[in-house]
């Protein structure tokens, strides 16, 4: 079992965030995990997750241009019974996007009665740093949903430093592969509450070690502490 898995398997709630550079092994360690939970939700930004999960026997994936209407969404999740639902919406326009993944985080505080798992690869997209289409209800989702059923949640990105950085700080564990943008590291290393000094200079500093990951391999921090995992497939 994989590290990031044991502490998920290990912690009754968890808010995870995966950060690193593309083609670094963040979508595919998101699509090894599994969760406590009865169903399990994966807003696939860009059509990723579909390439690792698509051929599992308990997966229900919504492809194309999905109805974002909160209207569309209920019956939807009500007529299916399958375990992990995939939303595909890399086909979408950003705000129908945005909507869908509002009126879906919605729905799971407000409706949804089962314990549930939430992964949203690249966020940035829907949850961007710098204005536009925003999805506060995916936000939400992450912030309260504990106390609602969702008791785990999942962010992926390959650019940090464009996710909204409240969004970011909600996690309870950071789950960091390869990162080389200076922009990047900084907010990882604000995320991590580190001074400049001991991040990037002192002897166990933690960016050259971050640059230096290969593939698969991550570092895994909570704030507190901190190990080294990964590579293997
Ligand atoms: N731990 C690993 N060992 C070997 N290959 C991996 C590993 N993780 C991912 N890969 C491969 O690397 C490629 C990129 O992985 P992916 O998870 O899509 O990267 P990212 O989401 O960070 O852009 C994929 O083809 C995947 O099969
Ligand atoms: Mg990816």
């Amino acid at each position: 079992m994989n590290a990031l898995q044991t502490y998920i398997s290990s912690h009754e709630y968890a808010k995870v965030a995966i950060l690193g550079m593309g083609g670094t092994g963040k979508t595919y360690l998101a699509s090894t995990l599994d969760f406590p939970v009865q169903r399990i939700f994966y807003l696939d930004v860009v059509g990723a997750f579909r390439k690792f999960l698509g051929a599992a026997p308990d997966m229900q994936i919504f492809e194309g241009r999905i109805a974002p209407e909160a209207s569309a969404i209920k019956p939807l999740l009500a007529h299916y019974t399958a375990r992990r639902f995939i939303f595909d919406i890399s086909l979408m326009r950003r705000s129908e996007m945005v909507k869908l993944a509002d009126n879906l985080a919605e729905y799971l505080l407000i409706e949804n009665k089962q314990n549930c798992a939430m992964l949203v690869d690249e966020c940035g997209e829907l949850l961007p740093q710098d204005g536009g289409y925003y999805s506060e209800m995916l936000e939400s989702c992450i912030r309260i949903g504990r106390n609602r059923g969702m008791t785990f949640s999942v962010l992926t990105s390959q650019r940090p430093q464009k996710v909204n950085k409240n969004a970011l700080a909600l996690s309870d564990i950071y789950c960091i592969l390869r990162t080389k943008h200076y922009l990047d590291l900084e907010q990882i290393r604000n995320l991590l509450g580190l001074g400049t000094k001991e991040f990037y200079e002192e002897e166990a500093a933690l960016a050259p070690r971050i640059k230096a990951l290969q593939m698969g391999q991550y570092m895994l921090t909570d704030g507190l502490a901190t190990s080294w995992h990964g590579g293997e497939k």
